[in-house]
């Protein structure tokens, strides 16, 4: 279907409760070919098209539909922020909520049993790893579980220790549960980040009661090896630290490199001291159907953490998410080289941009962006102050609206080490992260 379906896509949203926003045209402004609701996203010749844009303006979107609300000219043409993706979801998925919406009550469930199950099995065959599914607590996303597991092992004002920069929904759970946030900033060697061990154990202190990893790692895109992990669990087990080990990027690793669940590791007692939070909501696009799970082998850990935690979940993100697991793997198998394609056309269009470099992702679909020489050609930290802009990241992010109509995340939200940085977004067609990139190649070129 082409672009001019967006009328037709607005009186659709229009009828059926969801509303465009101020600013947006109701289709995405991009070169690529936009389909729409109506197309089905059927294999053609054995593949996906990831190519072709899915139009998500209009639909209450956060990735789309969020940032006009800051530009309302219109000037945010590629929304390169929040971590969701813009592909159209594994067909297996939308028919497994057709066929339950064909039953016509939505009351309580009975279980989550048979999801518990299919969350075993594709642990075991993607990673060989043997999840007992009696330790497996589903809930209504990464942050319930991650909540509930800071009540339970963090008292209020004690410390909570992750290494940075990192995610910026941690330090959001720490404000929410009252404990302090202890940032480890990595250190920046040969293109990726690597721990500062000396600094993380210097951390360690008896009032640190939780470390949070994460892994894969947002917005570095570090996906911990075997030996960092153990060194990790074990200084952790040393100090009666809690490790909460967020895993929620799991599946999406580059070409070369392999995820290793933390509760994976060979040390029964670094594991027993762990828990580990998971989802498909990055492998499969699902956060909206708002479904996760959490598992420990140590039932001590279970029963504690269960007793802060209470899960409401929802019967279509039950149904969405058993069917991603059980029949997703052909989907998922393509989507994972595309995103790793995606990493290298930054990494070649970056290296074309003057004084702008990009660290070298081991996962994840998120792009870490060096831009401080350009930042600071603009006189970012001054234009920050006198704008009442947080940080000279949040004035870059508006600078580079305003002269490339490119919406990226500033680095600064991602707690210390993200100074300089902004992180893009890559879970789109590539001839959308192709075109944001010239875009922003114009805009510097003019500095
Ligand atoms: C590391 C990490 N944890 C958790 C979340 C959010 O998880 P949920 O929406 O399941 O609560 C995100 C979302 O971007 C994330 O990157």
């Amino acid at each position: 279907m082409s672009k001019n379906v967006g009328i037709d896509r607005r009186t659709f949203m229009r009828s059926a409760g969801m509303t465009a926003l101020a600013g947006a045209s109701g289709v995405i402004a991009t070169g690529a070919t936009v389909a729409t609701g109506q197309s089905p996203a059927r294999m053609r010749n054995g593949l996906y098209d990831f190519d072709t844009v899915y139009d998500r303006v209009g639909s209450n979107c956060a990735r789309w539909d969020s940032p006009p609300k800051l530009y309302p000219e219109g000037q945010v043409k590629y929304a390169m922020g929040v971590a969701t993706m813009d592909f159209e979801a594994a067909p297996c998925i939308t028919d497994a909520l057709i066929e339950r919406c064909k039953h016509n009550n939505w009351g309580y469930m009975s279980s989550s049993d048979s999801l518990r199950d299919a969350i075993v099995q594709w642990n075991g065959q993607r990673y060989n790893f043997d999840l007992d599914p009696e330790s497996v607590v589903v809930s209504a996303g990464v942050y319930p579980g991650m909540i509930a597991a800071l009540r339970s092992f963090a008292p209020k004002g004690t410390k909570v220790l992750m290494l940075t920069p990192t995610y910026d929904g941690f330090p959001y759970h720490c404000r929410h549960t009252q404990v302090i946030q202890t940032q480890s900033e990595m250190i920046y060697k040969n293109g990726t980040y690597e721990i500062d061990w000396a600094d993380l154990e210097s951390k360690m202190t008896p009032d640190t009661h939780a470390m949070i990893v994460c892994n894969p790692q947002n917005p570095t895109g570090n996906v911990w090896s075997k030996e960092d992990l153990l060194r990790i669990g074990r200084l952790c087990l040393e100090k009666q630290i809690v490790v909460l080990s967020d895993e929620i990027h799991a599946d999406i690793v580059r070409d070369g490199h392999s995820y290793v669940p933390f509760a994976s590791l060979p040390d029964k007692a670094v594991v027993d001291n762990s828990i580990t939070f998971a989802a498909l909501s990055k492998t499969f696009n699902l956060a909206g159907m708002k479904n996760a799970y959490f598992h420990t082998t140590n039932p001590v850990l279970l029963s504690r953490i269960k007793q802060h935690h209470r899960a409401d979940l929802s019967t279509l993100g039950v149904v969405a998410t058993e069917a991603a697991y059980r029949h997703g793997a052909e989907w998922f198998d393509q989507v994972r080289p595309y995103l790793d394609n995606n990493h290298k056309i930054v990494e070649s269009a970056v290296a074309k941009m003057p004084g702008v470099s990009v660290t070298k992702a081991q996962g994840t679909y998120l792009s870490w962006i060096d831009f401080s020489s350009v930042i600071e050609s603009i006189d970012a930290s001054e234009m920050a102050i006198r704008n009442g802009k947080a940080s000279p990241e949040h004035y870059f992010q508006d600078w580079l609206v305003e002269n490339a109509g490119v919406y990226m995340n500033p680095g600064s939200n991602y707690s210390a080490g993200g100074q300089g940085h902004m992180r893009m977004n890559l879970g789109s067609s590539r001839i959308v992260v192709q075109e944001a990139l010239d875009s922003v190649a114009a805009a510097i070129s003019k500095v």
